[in-house]
């Protein structure tokens, strides 16, 4: 048993990392312990349920309510990590403005981001969506069909990014990327992007997009950035998606070819 005393002694310490890592059980609470719990109780995965809200609340060929359902159910009953409203208005904004006619998204989960691309690009633009998990590649696919968007503009591809990276010449006959999102797992954030180097997919103002570098973050990312002087780059701060107080950041890259 441990003595009253020494309980009281490590009771700052304990207080001290609940604080500073407030955000880190809040999250975990949110998007593990009560999806577990949902997940037995109604026998589908979050992504199912999700899909099910959205099919039932949204109409078919019309993105903005599609998104619009996503975001209540997200914000009012289950947390899942798709970009949000918040950081998607920074993610439309640079579509508008760049207006790209190839375009990179790693990691689709249910289509969220997808179909945020999809519905601002300008007519002849195509996207290829990464997803490597098949269960939710396969509720993707239902929810960018359910949006409107045909092969010709959405193809998902269903493999892991550094699989998929060194077939996009050979494969999708492409020679530049001009826009790329990542938000797959962060630890592949800085492997992709070298990999994207290698393979030549990108030119001098090609854009890369990179969610949640500040939380959970991708320090060796943002270290390679300040470094290799590939890129002109800065932070769009924001909050994590369907949260209040956990700061987040998206890097916005522009390359700038070997210097
Ligand atoms: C944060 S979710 C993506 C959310 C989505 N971009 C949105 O905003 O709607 C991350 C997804 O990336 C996928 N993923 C992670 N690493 C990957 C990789 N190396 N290649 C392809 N998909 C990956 C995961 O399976 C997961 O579905």
């Amino acid at each position: 048993m441990v003595s009253p005393a020494i309980a009281l002694a490590f009771l700052p310490l304990v207080l001290t990392l609940i604080i500073r890592y407030r955000h880190y059980f809040v999250l975990f609470y949110r998007a593990v312990l009560v999806r577990i719990w949902k997940d037995c109780a109604t026998g589908l995965s979050r992504e199912e349920r999700v899909y099910q809200y959205v099919l039932t609340h949204s109409t078919p060929g019309d993105p903005d309510s599609i998104l619009e359902a996503f975001d209540f159910w997200c914000s009012k009953v289950e947390y899942i990590s798709n970009i949000g409203p918040k950081k998607g208005k920074i993610l439309d904004r640079l579509l508008m403005e760049q207006s790209p006619l190839t375009v990179l998204e790693l990691g689709s989960h249910c289509g969220y981001s997808t179909i945020r691309i999809a519905r601002a690009l300008p007519l002849g633009a195509r996207l290829y969506s990464i997803e490597m998990d098949q269960r939710n590649a396969a509720i993707a696919e239902k929810i960018i069909r359910l949006a409107g968007f045909d092969d010709d503009t959405v193809e998902l591809i269903v493999k892991p990014s550094d699989e998929v990276i060194p077939q996009m010449r050979s494969n999708y006959g492409l020679e530049r990327l001009d826009f790329v999102f990542m938000d797959h797992w962060k630890k592949c954030y800085l492997p992709d992007l070298q990999l994207l180097e290698e393979c030549g997919l990108l030119g001098k103002g090609s854009m890369i997009l990179a969610d949640n570098v500040l939380f959970p973050g991708a320090p060796k990312f943002l270290r390679y950035l300040r470094k290799c002087g590939l890129y002109e780059w800065k932070i769009h701060r924001a909050t994590l998606e369907y949260s209040r107080g956990i700061r987040d950041g998206m890097a916005e890259l522009v390359y700038q070819g070997i210097k």
